[in-house]
């Protein structure tokens, strides 16, 4: 079990779910309610393990969601709100939110909200909630079509990762989760970024190790930034373009957060290579790596303005400037640098190259 004590807000415990930390932690809420939030696919894969294995929760009432991005909206929290309500749920009480980001995002934004805050802990089951949105309070759900447009920052009292749970995971999933641990190797370290750029079987993308120095990667960040002020914003990178491309297809045919995130980072490498003179050697080793796991999609030219305007609204932006994250090096990311619409279309120019090639 590896636990990450330097983390002040929740505790995180990598190993297996049974190895003493989780019912250590059940103990604190004996006598209390305990809920557990699942989406369909958690609740056929994964909870069977916690409601057969944990007497502490062979009574507690389950909730399921409906999966997929879709879903993480304020309707169905208003029906998992009301279902607490049903159940009597107190402030003392503790909601697990067992599934993938979108059980995790919802899940800790239902719970932050709910009597003025409920306990809660995260048990992801994707690798993308393992790496990276099970760790630092950030809570959301999306507004009509705005991705996280509403939200919290609010932590979960512990964190379990589990590794065992990817074995139900679709290996599209696990590549997903692959895009957020390569942008935790690009900004972080050339060791790190090297030894993702391995990982070309979904065996290897399982690695305890690897999920775990991403989970490292993230929660010093936050550690050292909680609220997002500064250093935190480089865990964005890949996210500008990436959330604008993400935002765009949602209503034509959606495309996952991960792969999302992957396109990102495509651009915004590039732009790093033209703006700040990243190195072309790691440039190209990106691009391969990216082409080759992902399917590389770009809208239509004359759609590029809707992207260019939703960056605008992006909230990560200030004073109206685009500012997404850029690299000096692989562990040198910096948020100093805006881009101008023509900078923007040279970057989407890239992009469409790469999904057309001649
Ligand atoms: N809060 C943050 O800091 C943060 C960071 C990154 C991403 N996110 C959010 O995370 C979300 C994406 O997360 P995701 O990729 O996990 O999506 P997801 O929660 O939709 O999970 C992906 C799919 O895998 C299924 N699934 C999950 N675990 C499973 C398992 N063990 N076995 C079988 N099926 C399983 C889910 O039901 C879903 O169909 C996005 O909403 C994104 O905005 C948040």
């Amino acid at each position: 079990m590896t636990n990450f004590d330097f983390y002040p807000y929740s505790q995180i415990s990598v190993g297996p779910l049974h190895s003493g930390a989780f019912e250590a932690a059940l103990t604190e809420f004996q006598g209390r309610k305990i809920v557990i939030l699942v989406d369909e696919n958690t609740h056929d894969c994964c909870l069977d393990y916690l409601l057969t294995q944990f007497e502490a929760l062979k009574n507690a009432e389950v909730i399921v969601i409906p999966a997929g991005e879709d879903n993480k909206v304020m309707e169905i929290c208003m029906q998992v709100w009301k279902a607490l309500t049903d159940y009597h749920i107190s402030r003392t009480d503790l909601l697990i939110n067992l599934g993938g980001g979108v059980v995790c995002d919802m899940g800790g934004f239902i719970a932050s909200l709910f009597k003025r805050g409920l306990t809660f802990m995260h048990i992801p089951t994707s690798l993308l909630a393992m790496v990276d949105a099970a760790i630092g309070g950030k809570n959301g759900v999306d507004l009509e079509g705005l991705k996280n447009q509403l939200g919290t920052f609010n932590h979960p009292s512990h964190i379990f990762v589990d590794p065992a749970f990817l074995s139900s995971l679709p290996e599209k999933e696990l590549w997903n989760g692959h895009a957020e641990t390569l942008k935790h190797g690009m900004i972080s370290s050339i060791s790190y970024f090297e030894t993702l750029l391995q990982i070309d079987t979904t065996d290897k993308l399982i690695e305890a190790s690897d999920i775990v120095e991403s989970i490292r990667v993230k929660s010093q960040i936050v550690t050292e930034d909680p609220s997002e002020k500064n250093i935190r914003k480089i865990l964005n990178f890949g996210h500008t373009f990436g959330h604008a491309l993400e935002t765009y297809f949602l209503t034509r045919s959606p495309i996952d957060h991960g792969h999302a995130v992957a396109l990102g980072i495509l651009v915004e490498t590039f732009l790093s290579k033209q703006l700040l003179s990243f190195p072309e050697n790691a440039f190209l080793k990106t691009i391969q790596h990216i082409s080759k796991l992902f399917e590389v999609l770009c809208p239509p030219r004359e759609e590029w303005d809707e992207i260019w305007e939703s960056m605008l609204q992006d909230k990560k932006n200030d004073r109206g400037t685009v500012r997404p994250v850029l690299l000096k090096n692989i562990g040198e990311a910096t948020l100093n640098t805006s881009i101008d619409y023509e900078q923007f279309k040279s970057g989407m120019t890239f992009l469409d190259v790469l999904a057309h090639p001649k």
